[in-house]
């Protein structure tokens, strides 16, 4: 796949999840009106996409329908946004601007923030459990676990609790690997299980490719938070040295950061072989993601 339509295809799944998410929206009443705006403000506005595109690119690469991998790219985008309204609490990581924009609880107040968020993630289940002929218990089942205690919230709670404490590279790789990674797996699980049974070695495969790719994604993101302005950014640069975050550039230093992130992507890439050419355009992607500057 050449840049150029690795560029439009991402232009073209971004384009698509994000007229989903706005039908989802405009076709229920707002019970709520302040709460919708809220929600709205989370998860409408900005944002990469890329867990969404992720189960586009892993749906595909094992031959499922774009039209069956809406409601789980939606559900996905949506446990996503949630997370950073939460992540960006005066609570956790109190954080004033995220996709460019004043957060949530800024451009409302703490608790319109804490409730988006509660039903940002509740939304999450509803789209996935209104859609027919999804294989729905392993999915729900992964969701549930990818985004709670055993993934999302566990890694935002160690995560915090690691302040101040210096984890060495097992455990913040474990942070990691649960704050960010845990949602990426669920990304690529959820797209492979619209068409794969679940003992399907090519999931196997997807599963390593994911793991790899998730806690590349994190390595960059703390990358960025160093080496990237707020303006590009869309949230503010220099926040984690600020609040003493452990992240791999403060342990490694930059450069064997960025080295850690190719190696990882690299072995990601390498796990997709199994699926031949198939997994290209995921490759793609893998590499992508520790590019981007945003
Ligand atoms: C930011 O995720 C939070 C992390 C898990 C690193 P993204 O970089 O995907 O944020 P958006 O969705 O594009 O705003
Ligand atoms: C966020 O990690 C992980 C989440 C579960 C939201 P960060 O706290 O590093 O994400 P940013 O940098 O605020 O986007
Ligand atoms: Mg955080
Ligand atoms: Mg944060
Ligand atoms: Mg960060």
């Amino acid at each position: 796949m050449t840049a150029d339509s690795m560029a439009a295809r991402l232009a073209a799944d971004r384009a698509r999840i994000d007229a989903c998410l706005e039908a989802l929206f405009d076709n229920r009443r707002a019970v709520a009106p302040r709460l919708d705006d809220a929600m709205r403000h989370g998860v409408l506005v900005g944002g990469k996409r890329l867990r969404p595109v992720l189960v586009y690119a892993a749906g595909r690469a094992l031959g499922a329908e774009d039209a069956a991998l809406d409601a789980p790219a939606m559900a996905l985008e949506l446990i996503h946004a949630y997370s950073l309204v939460h992540d960006d609490l005066p609570a956790m990581d109190d954080d004033d601007l995220r996709r460019g924009q004043p957060t949530v609880h800024r451009a409302f107040d703490e608790a319109t923030a804490i409730l988006a968020g509660d039903a940002l993630q509740a939304l999450a289940f509803e789209v996935l459990a209104r859609e027919s002929g999804l294989r729905l218990a392993p999915m729900v089942a992964t969701l549930a676990d990818a985004a709670g205690r055993g993934g999302m919230v566990a890694g935002q709670m160690m995560d915090l609790a690691a302040v101040g404490q210096d984890p060495d590279l097992a455990g913040l790789a474990t942070i990691h690997d649960h704050k960010t990674g845990a949602l990426i797996r669920a990304a690529v699980r959820l797209g492979g299980l619209v068409v794969a049974e679940e003992n399907d070695a090519r999931l196997a495969a997807l599963e390593r490719y994911a793991g790899a790719i998730g806690l590349a994604f994190q390595v960059h993101d703390d990358i960025l938070d160093v080496t990237g302005d707020t303006a590009t950014l869309g949230k503010a640069s220099g926040a984690d040295a600020a609040r003493h975050k452990p992240t791999y550039p403060a342990l490694l230093g930059l450069e064997t950061a960025q080295a850690k992130a190719c190696e990882l992507v690299e072995a990601g890439v390498a796990a997709l072989e199994p699926l031949g050419d198939a997994g290209v355009p995921l490759a793609e992607l893998a590499r992508y993601m520790i590019e981007r500057d945003h």
